[in-house]
């Protein structure tokens, strides 16, 4: 049986942006987000792809880099997340704000931080993991801020963008492990005062959306719609055969736990109470409770979980809940899309106690039993800055170098494109 193979692409220089000094333009700075996208292939892939398109989508939105570079080119916008820090995220990055009603909330309420009494916080009641990651007085300090937001800032889009900047910052303010690649207290390292920290980022924010502000304002793109729904990729509410362009990078197989990286954020704005639960909604998790090693629709990616069963059963069971569950994406895909639509996928293999985890070629594999055509691939080398090269030998999780299990991984992804 010959299997498809993506190893021969050779890796194409002009999608790889060696050169990118800055992935912060228009909002894309506003917040830290696991794998997101480089801006400059999103660009290109609109550009080259999707240029007239009248709606493209994005089913794994994360925080919203393919919506806002679609509202740069004036192109309509939906995305799909499960995860409502990512929501949150994109609502603020793609919702330019006026900037005198920005800055004056801003002004009001910074001019409330003299205000600031420990004792009136030092008892509130908060989700008992807020106490594992944050001092009392780091604690007292960012439920003020909540507070003041909620109880004094009128518009509940500048709210949201004060809730991106809290967000933002809340790891430099708790022992969370600044460096780690899970969720880990680091007790030694010293701690930046949530309201200094609050107006360093806000003010870096409000410039940030000045310039995205000004470049809608002169394009006349100000109101091209952007919609961020909180809906599973597998089945979502977007209507059928009404996206021109779909732009999207599904979530590695068990490399990042989005519920833990975002939990700190997750806890204060209370959108979970139970992180057990919260984790298996998300694909890519190694907390599925899946215990069937069966994978429907592709060969190949039966015999990555038969390969992997004799290695660890558990880790194959996560694998393959991981290729069904993308089975069903690239069917919501194609159900979505309009004649002639592309769908346009941004994706990378990896390597888990040596059996090489071929999700490019899986997924590729999915969309064209799913009815799409094969346009192009592209093979891309991802810059070492803004992806991790250490994994870990046995689980495929990116760590760190004093990890004894860790082993280099050249980090390449490929740029899928198919046509309905
Ligand atoms: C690789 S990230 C996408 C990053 C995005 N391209 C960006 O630039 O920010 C994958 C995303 O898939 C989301 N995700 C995981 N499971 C999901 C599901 N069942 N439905 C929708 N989104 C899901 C995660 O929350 C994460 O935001």
């Amino acid at each position: 049986m010959r299997y498809i193979s993506f190893d021969n692409i050779p890796e194409n220089r002009e999608w790889a942006f060696e050169n990118v000094r800055s992935t912060e333009q228009w909002t894309h700075g506003y917040h830290r987000y696991p794998a997101k996208f480089l801006p400059d292939v999103v660009r290109k892939i609109i550009e080259d792809y999707a240029q007239d398109s009248i709606r493209i989508a994005d089913l794994f939105a994360g925080c919203g880099t393919t919506l806002v570079e679609a509202k740069v080119h004036g192109i309509a916008s939906v995305g799909t997340d499960i995860n409502p820090v990512a929501q949150l995220i994109t609502k603020v990055k793609t919702t330019p704000l006026t900037l005198d009603a920005l800055q004056s909330a801003y002004n009001n309420l910074v001019a409330l931080f003299d205000e600031y009494n420990e004792a009136d916080y030092a008892d509130i009641k908060k989700h008992e993991r807020i106490d594992y990651w944050f001092t009392p007085s780091q604690k007292a300090k960012i439920a003020f801020l909540y507070d003041k937001i909620y109880h004094s800032v009128i518009r509940d889009d500048i709210k949201d963008f004060f809730y991106v900047c809290i967000s933002h910052i809340l790891k430099n303010c708790s022992w969370w492990l600044q460096s780690g690649t899970k969720p880990q207290r680091d007790m030694g390292k010293k701690l930046e005062d949530p309201f200094k920290e609050f107006c360093r980022h806000c003010k870096r924010m409000m410039e940030w959306n000045r310039k995205f502000y000004e470049e809608l304002c002169q394009k006349g793109y100000l109101d091209t719609t952007c919609e961020i729904l909180l809906e599973d990729a597998r089945h979502t509410s977007i209507p059928t055969g009404s996206i021109n362009a779909i732009i999207t990078s599904p979530p590695y197989v068990t490399s990042y736990e989005y519920a833990d990286i975002h939990q700190l954020t997750a806890y204060w704005m209370e959108y979970i109470s139970d992180i057990h639960e919260f984790r298996k909604k998300f694909i890519g998790s190694s907390y599925s409770g899946n215990d069937s090693l069966i994978v429907s629709d592709s060969k190949q990616a039966q015999k990555i979980v038969n390969d992997l069963s004799g290695k660890s059963k558990h880790i194959a069971r996560d694998v393959a809940q991981y290729f069904n569950d993308m089975q069903k994406v690239a069917q919501e895909m194609k159900r979505v899309l309009a004649p002639n639509g592309y769908a346009c996928i941004v994706i990378g293999n990896t390597k888990i106690k040596d059996v090489q985890i071929k999700s490019a070629e899986v997924f590729f594999e999915f969309l064209r039993n799913a009815g799409l055509c094969k346009v192009k691939v592209i093979k891309r080398s991802i810059p070492h800055k803004l992806m991790p090269t250490l994994r870990d030998k046995n689980t495929g999780r990116f760590t760190k170098q004093d990890n004894p299990n860790c082993k280099k991984v050249y980090p390449n992804e490929y740029v899928i494109i198919m046509k309905k």
